[in-house]
Formats: structure tokens, C-alpha cells, sequence
């Protein structure tokens, strides 16, 4: 599949986020990346649904939402309601995994997993075929703007391997850390969605800094 470029709202200008909502539409990304954070799961909060809901109400591409709460299980239907079509959870958030994959399933939506730098892919050995997406977190979650973990790199490359065969549509999103710098050889790993925050809306021009992501070729 060709990549795919989430730029992350949790950077956007919040005073500004009709203005930035509707750069992301008429940009050349894909998907909107949207972080919650509980205050609990990670040592940040970001926002909640009436946020989203402005969000939604604006946004003309699929919402991406990557949710970094504990008990993610009590709001999946709220977050269908907000308008998600792809919810990830935290594999060191759930403990019964599959369960929550397929409630996100019989929403309607992608089911996503994502796992901190320090978790090794081998734990999803037997819940790969499960997943439609996972989410290989290369800053530890909770901040944007941090800098990206190299050894990302080796496990782009293990997930590939463990779903070759199982799950040859698995989708693997980066996220933290990703820019021009690294976006390419990222993308030559094997990662097929890239999340930028900080590289699209601290950049001069946001949308030109998406089409750089966005027309990169990995061929
Ligand atoms: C971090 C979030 C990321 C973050 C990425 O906990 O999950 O999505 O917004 O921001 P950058 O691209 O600035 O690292
Ligand atoms: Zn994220």
C-alpha cells in the first residue's frame, strides 16, 4: 500500500483549531491523528469528547484515534460516537486484549494496538492476526515534540516478519519523533502510516511539510 500521513492535532493550535482543522483537509494527509491522554496511563492529559466532537464536526478525513487511557474498554462506543474509525489501545493498558479488539471490531472500526518502546513485538505473537493496525510508539507516549528512539527501526522490521503469513495487511504506524529526517528510512523498514506532530505544525508551512511526507517514495 502507499503510506499514509496522520499529522497528530495534539500539536495544533488549539486557539486556532477550525484554522488548522481545515489545513489538514485541504493538505495532502490522510488521516487525522487525535491523542488522548488520561493523566493516568501516561503523565500528560490532552483531551476529552467535547474537543473531539469539534473535531469531528470539522474534519473531512478518517480520525485516527490513538487512546492512551487505562480501561479503554468503558469508552470505545463514545469514541465510535465521536466520529473514530480507527481506535488503538494500549497493549500495557488492556488486560484482556482481545476482548477489547473485537468490541472495537463490532463498532465498525479499525482496531488498532499500540506498544511503548520498551515492549517487545513477541508479546502480540498470538493476537497478530487480530489486529488491523499496530502502533509502534518511538517516544515514550505522553508528549509531543520528543526524540525519536532508533531502535524503532529493528522492530518495524520484527512485526513485519512476525505477521508475514498471518496478517499480510497488517498496517504499521510510527508514532513520535517523525519527520524529514527519518520518514524515508522509516517508511524502507516497513512502516506503512506516519504520525507527525511537531514536523507539520512547527514547520513554516504545515501543509507543504504533509506533501514532503506525503510524496516521499519508497520504492
Ligand atoms: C505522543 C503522541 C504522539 C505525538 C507525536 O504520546 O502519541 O502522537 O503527538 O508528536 P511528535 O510527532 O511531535 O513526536
Ligand atoms: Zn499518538
Amino acid at each position: 500500500m502507499n503510506h499514509l500521513i496522520a499529522p497528530s492535532v495534539l500539536s495544533a493550535d488549539f486557539a486556532n483549531l477550525e484554522r488548522d482543522i481545515i489545513m489538514i483537509n485541504q493538505s495532502e494527509a490522510d488521516w487525522f491523528h487525535i491523542d488522548i491522554m488520561d493523566g493516568v496511563f501516561v503523565p500528560n492529559i490532552s483531551f476529552g469528547f467535547p474537543v473531539l466532537n469539534a473535531i469531528n464536526k470539522h474534519a473531512k478525513k478518517p480520525l485516527d484515534v490513538h487512546l492512551m487511557i487505562v480501561d479503554p474498554d468503558r469508552y470505545l462506543q463514545d469514541f465510535k460516537n465521536s466520529g473514530a474509525a480507527n481506535i488503538t489501545v494500549h497493549y500495557e493498558a488492556c488486560t484482556h486484549l482481545h476482548r477489547t479488539l473485537r468490541a472495537i471490531k463490532d463498532l465498525g472500526c479499525r482496531a488498532g494496538v499500540a506498544i511503548n518502546p520498551h515492549t517487545p513485538i513477541n508479546v502480540l505473537e498470538d493476537i497478530i492476526q487480530d489486529i488491523d493496525l499496530v502502533c509502534l510508539m518511538s517516544v515514550n507516549p505522553g508528549f509531543g515534540g520528543q526524540q525519536f528512539i532508533e531502535h524503532t527501526y529493528k522492530k518495524i522490521k520484527a512485526l513485519r516478519y512476525l505477521a508475514t503469513g498471518r496478517n499480510n495487511e497488517l498496517i504499521i504506524e510510527i508514532d513520535g519523533g517523525v519527520g524529514p529526517q527519518n520518514a524515508l528510512a522509516l517508511l524502507k523498514a516497513g512502516a506503512n502510516v506516519l504520525v507527525a506532530g511537531n514536523a507539520v505544525f512547527a514547520a513554516e508551512d504545515p501543509s507543504l511539510a504533509i506533501s514532503e511526507l506525503k510524496r516521499l517514495n519508497s520504492d
